[in-house]
Parts: C-alpha cells; sequence; structure tokens
C-alpha cells in the first residue's frame, strides 16, 4: 500500500496503524484494506479518462474483485459506477447504497430471480446470451424499457493464465460476433429493451498494452451496425484487465499509462470509422483495490526438511487466499515485527489447511521468524476475500479498513456460529 512505513519499533505501519497492534486488537488472519489506496487508484482512473478521453466517460468498479459494503461505498462516493455479477453482489451493491443507474449487472447464465430483482433495482443489464435476451424480452415493461447493454467476444488473445482469459472466440462469455447482426435485429425488435451500448472484456491480470489497443477497432465496427439498426447505443464498455504488481520482477503499465492508450485508441477508431465518441467506459477490478490491501497472519510450526527445505507454516492459507492453489499465484511477504532484520533463509510459507497444495508462498528469503511473528502478504485486494471459503471449516478471516491511524472492522471474524448457521439436523440424528 501507498502509506506503508516502517515505525521507530521495527514494524510496519500502513494508514498511520502498527499492523503488529492491529493483529492484537482483531485477530488474525486480517485483510487490512488501506483505504488511502483505493482512493487513489479511483482518482488515477478517473482523472485520466477525464484528460485524455475528449468525450464522457464512466468508470466502472468490477466490484468481484471484492465486493462488500464498505469497498461499494467508498468506490461509489469516488463517482464510480459499480458492476456486480450476481443477484448477491448486487444486493451488496444496493445495500451499499449505490444508485442503480451506476449498476451494471454482468453473467453468463443469470436466473430468472436474478434478472427479475435486476429489472425492479432498474439497473442496466449487460445480457450475455440468447436465453437471457428472449427471457428480458418477457419480462421487461412496454411502458418502462430496461437499459440493456450487449457483451460480444471480440476474438483478441492476450497473454495471461488460461482460466482468466475471456477475449478469445472459444470463451463462454458473450455473443459470438458472427450473430451480431440476429441480435440487433431482435433488439430492433423489441423496444421493451433499450440497447444503450456493447461491452467486451478481454481477460484479467494482463501487462500487454496492443490487446486493448486492437479492442476500440473491432467494437466501434460493432457500434456502427448498431447505429444502422436504429438502437441507441451511446456507450462503449472495453472491460478491465490491467495486471498489478505480485513479483519483484513484474513490471504492469501504470494507470494512467493504460487509460492513455485505450482512450487515443477509442478516440482514433471512432474518427476512422467516422462514429461519434460513445461514453467510454472501463470495468477494471484488480488494478483498482488489487494494491490496497495486505493479509497478515500469524507464523506457527516449522518444519525442517533437511537438505530438502523448511517449511513455516501461517494461521490461514487457501481459504483466505486461494489464488496461488488455483492460479498457481506469486506473491511476496514481509515479516511485520521484523522489518530490518536481514533475509538471512529461505523458506516456503505452507497454509493450514489439510492439503499439500496449501503452499501460500515457495522459496521466499526472510529473516529468521519465531512462532508468533506477524508475517504480512501484500496486494491481496483483488479475488482473496472475494473467493474466500470455509474450507476445513475455517472461519473467514475480518477485515479492517485502516487510513489516517484509524482502523474500522468492514467485515467482521466469522465465528464457529456463523459456520452452522445454516447447518440443519434431521430430527432422528438430534
Ligand atoms: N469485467 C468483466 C466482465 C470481468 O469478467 C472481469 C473479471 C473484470 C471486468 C475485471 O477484471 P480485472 O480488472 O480485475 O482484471 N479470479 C481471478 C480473476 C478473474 C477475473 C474475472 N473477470 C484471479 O484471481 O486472478
Amino acid at each position: 500500500p501507498l502509506t506503508a512505513k516502517v515505525n521507530s519499533s521495527d514494524c510496519l505501519e500502513i494508514g498511520g496503524c502498527d499492523v503488529t497492534s492491529l493483529v492484537a486488537q482483531f485477530g488474525s488472519p486480517l485483510y487490512i484494506l488501506d483505504e488511502e489506496t483505493l482512493l487513489t487508484a479511483c482518482r488515477q482512473y478517473r482523472d485520466s479518462f477525464k484528460s485524455y478521453y475528449p468525450g464522457e466517460s464512466q468508470v466502472v468498479y468490477a466490484s468481484k474483485a471484492w465486493n462488500c459494503l464498505a469497498v461499494c461505498a467508498i468506490v461509489h462516493s469516488e463517482g464510480l459506477a459499480v458492476e456486480v455479477v450476481s443477484g448477491g453482489e448486487l444486493y451488496t451493491a444496493l445495500q451499499a447504497g449505490v444508485a442503480p443507474e451506476k449498476l451494471y449487472f454482468h453473467g453468463n447464465n443469470k436466473s430468472v430471480q436474478e434478472l427479475e430483482l435486476a429489472i425492479a433495482s432498474k439497473c442496466t443489464i449487460i445480457v450475455d446470451n440468447w436465453l437471457e435476451l428472449e427471457t428480458l424480452a418477457s419480462l421487461a415493461a412496454k411502458e418502462l424499457p430496461t437499459p440493456i447493454m450487449l457483451r460480444l467476444t471480440p476474438g483478441i488473445e492476450c497473454h495471461t493464465h488460461e482460466y482468466i482469459r475471456t477475449g478469445h472466440l472459444d470463451s463462454k462469455f458473450g455473443f459470438d460476433p458472427h450473430q451480431i447482426d440476429r441480435v440487433l435485429s431482435f433488439l430492433s425488435k423489441n423496444p421493451q429493451l433499450k440497447c444503450i451500448g456493447l461491452h467486451a472484456h478481454i481477460g484479467s491480470q494482463i501487462f500487454e498494452l496492443q490487446p486493448h489497443q486492437d479492442l476500440p477497432g473491432v467494437m466501434v465496427e460493432w457500434l456502427k451496425k448498431a447505429a444502422d439498426y436504429g438502437l441507441p447505443v451511446t456507450h462503449l464498455n472495453i472491460g478491465g484487465g490491467l495486471g498489478i504488481r505480485y513479483r519483484e520482477a513484474d513490471d504492469p503499465p501504470s494507470i494512467t499509462e493504460w487509460s492513455k492508450v485505450v482512450c487515443e485508441a477509442v478516440t482514433a477508431a471512432c474518427e476512422a470509422q467516422q462514429v461519434p465518441l460513445p461514453k467510454l467506459m472501463c470495468e477494471p477490478g484488480r488494478s483498482l483495490i488489487g494494491s490496497a490491501c495486505v493479509t497478515a497472519y500469524t507464523i506457527g510450526s516449522r518444519k525442517e526438511v533437511p537438505e530438502i527445505r523448511t517449511y513455516i507454516s501461517v494461521d490461514g492459507g487457501m481459504s483466505d487466499n486461494p489464488r496461488p492453489i488455483t492460479y498457481q499465484s506469486v506473491y511476496r511477504a514481509v515479516v511485520a515485527n521484523r522489518m530490518s532484520l536481514p533475509l538471512q533463509e529461505t523458506v516456503t510459507v505452507a497454509g493450514k489447511h489439510c492439503e499439500s497444495g496449501d503452499i501460500l508462498i515457495k522459496d521466499i528469503s526472510l529473516p529468521p521468524t519465531q512462532p508468533g511473528d506477524i508475517l504480512v502478504v501484500p496486494s491481496t485486494g483483488a479475488y482473496n476475500y472475494s473467493m474466500a471459503s470455509n474450507y476445513n471449516r475455517v472461519p473467514r478471516p475480518a477485515a479492517v479498513l485502516v487510513k489516517d491511524g484509524e482502523a474500522n472492522v468492514i467485515i467482521r471474524r466469522e465465528t464457529y456460529q456463523d459456520l452452522v448457521r445454516c447447518d440443519r439436523l434431521p430430527e432422528r440424528l438430534s
């Protein structure tokens, strides 16, 4: 986080709060979200789009990265819109006070119930496929057309983990572009659906700029087509995907660089194809919140396998951060209470789950540690809490929001009672 520093007791401080004191007060493991870093990223996106795009723009937070009341409220207060992908995320954003006109509902298999909730809440629905389009056409009311956008697969490849690529034609998301005429023609005959724009997203944790430079050319062609069908398409959403730095060697473009490139590419594509500038939207998740959070763990047991490896175990793991086991993601770490000690040993940080693959960090250099030391893993703001589970019936950690020396719990720690809250014991077993 931007506000991290080492204080006079050689301890890590974030948002003016000593991390070891936070753990003492709020327990371990603990997600620590630095409000300043999140606000700065929101402003960088917002201001870059304002300065590099000559038309109107709207930055949308992809809340799947971390959806909870406080995060939705913070990004909304910064003027960002919020993208949701389930009834649960939509409900949370609404509860957080996000205005319906700033809510965008994605998903490749929304249920009828979810679609009804979306229509009732008056958010914009990003339609992904034929079943959804036809269902919406029958649910939407003529008197009050439902605002929608169309998601199309752009056929653009990028280099990232295969699980998080979405732009290639063989993707489960969005309409195949070969069907665009059929879809637009359907829409022109169904005015209860008001198609305000088009959407595409090519993938996540992307460091290259080229795919995002190529995308607008394809999308502006579609815009032109949609206008030919008489549809009021005024919005163009180019998705998210900008990567962040997890490893020392990672060198992603900055938010400002990325924004400049995409804004210029959209402007150029519109000029080339003589299409009026649409309202330009982008939809970042990871690059808005990823670097704003760290996870603090308490170090416990140690196992030395002579000449092979030393394991140190922490009190969390794949249940609070499933990314290493899912995508082989590489994380860094520091020992919060020994910040300036030399890095003297190479260890492997293991989680506490009953699974050999539950390794948070393989072969990392750390200072000598003892049980009770606090290990801090940075860049855990995106797809950590949101993908957390109760595997092994481990309660999910608490999250605190820190700013100017103040810490507020934004998600309370789960209790054992929470774990059995939905369990039922048939009478004959009790
Ligand atoms: N828009 C759409 C339609 C998306 O599907 C996504 C991410 C985003 C925006 C935001 O992408 P971002 O800016 O965060 O890259 N769980 C995986 C990442 C899955 C991304 C899914 N979609 C991970 O932990 O790496």
